[in-house]
């Protein structure tokens, strides 16, 4: 979507972080923007940040509860008529490792990193199709949706979802001529990731991430990215349609990497009937075909 001046985006989480950068990021291009965002704090703050804009919507939203998604996207229509550009964005830390027996830490996350971009998807991108003025998805993943996180696997298994779902939902939106982009962020500055004084070491957990990964971690906040950077990079990918948002160089390796030993778990000269071959080189047409479609400007 290379227009972007009037049109209007809808971001969930979009009260702190790497959702108020895009917010920014949108405002700066003369859009307009929904601020969706549960956390009563994180919308006061952002309302003094972006004071003065009138092109500007605050609500409060839990993406978790689809009734009240559905109210926030009727208010969002009530208020500017359209929505154009949807930003999955909310997310919380947790969840715990993927063999802990609890099952409460893990539905609320999985229903928040997960849940809250299915219900955006199913709640808003009908809207946007109706509309037939084309649009744009972008759902926010994480650098550990591709490499994950020792001992947080309930957030690594969603953002990997995410990143299936939006690779999927990229073929689903082509003919309609939406796009569809997914967010990689890596340590970027925001209210996700507590990070004490320099000088305060991380406490050993029985199953959790280690102190050793979390002191590293806390070390790489203190000189996180600019969310400012992240909502630029999102415009860029808007106007390019680009299906992949990668900030954060220092991944390129690993990624190179693990997409090698991918390639050297195949078989090397397996006999593969005719009719196998036929059917992936069908399927292959047809997702490159719809993988490539533009988007409507
Ligand atoms: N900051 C990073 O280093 C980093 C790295 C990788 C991925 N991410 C992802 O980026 C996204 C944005 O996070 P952030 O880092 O900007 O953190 P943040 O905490 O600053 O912002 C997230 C916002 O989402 C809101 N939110 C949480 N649950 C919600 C819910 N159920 N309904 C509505 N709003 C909800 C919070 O109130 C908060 O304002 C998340 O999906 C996160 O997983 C962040």
């Amino acid at each position: 979507m290379r227009n972007l001046e009037g049109k209007v985006g809808f971001v969930t989480g979009g009260a702190s972080g790497i959702g108020l950068g895009m917010v920014s990021a949108f405002l700066g291009e003369g859009m307009k923007a929904v601020v969706a965002d549960y956390d009563e704090a994180h919308l006061n703050q952002a309302r003094s940040v972006l004071a003065g804009s009138n092109a500007v919507h605050f609500l409060r939203v839990d993406v978790s509860d689809r009734a009240a998604l559905k109210a926030a996207a009727d208010e969002a229509l009530a208020v500017f008529g359209r929505i154009h550009v949807l930003c999955n964005n909310a997310g919380v830390g947790g969840g715990g490792a993927v063999d802990d027996p609890d099952f409460d830490d893990w539905d609320r996350a999985m229903g928040v990193n997960l849940g809250g971009v299915v219900n955006g998807v199913k709640i808003i991108v009908p809207i946007i199709k109706d509309q037939g003025e084309g649009g744009h998805v972008v759902n926010t993943a994480s650098m550990a949706g591709v490499v994950p996180l020792p001992g947080l696997g309930a957030y690594s298994a969603a953002k990997y979802a995410v990143r299936g779902l939006s690779d999927s939902l990229r073929m689903s939106l082509a003919p309609h001529g939406i796009g569809v982009s997914c967010l990689f962020p890596g340590a970027t500055r925001s209210a996700l990731v507590e990070v004490p004084e320099e000088g305060e070491e991380p406490p050993a957990t029985e199953d959790g991430p280690s102190p050793a990964l979390m002191h590293e971690l806390w070390a790489a906040m203190r000189v996180a990215m600019d969310p400012l950077e992240m909502g630029a990079a999102v415009v860029e990918a808007i106007r390019e349609n680009r299906p992949h948002i990668c900030t954060h160089a220092e991944f390129l390796d690993e990624v190179r990497e693990r997409n090698r030993a991918f390639e050297a778990a195949f078989p090397a000269d397996a006999q593969i009937p005719e009719a196998r071959s036929r059917f992936e080189a069908t399927r292959r047409a047809l997702a490159t075909e719809l993988l490539t479609m533009p988007a409507k400007d």
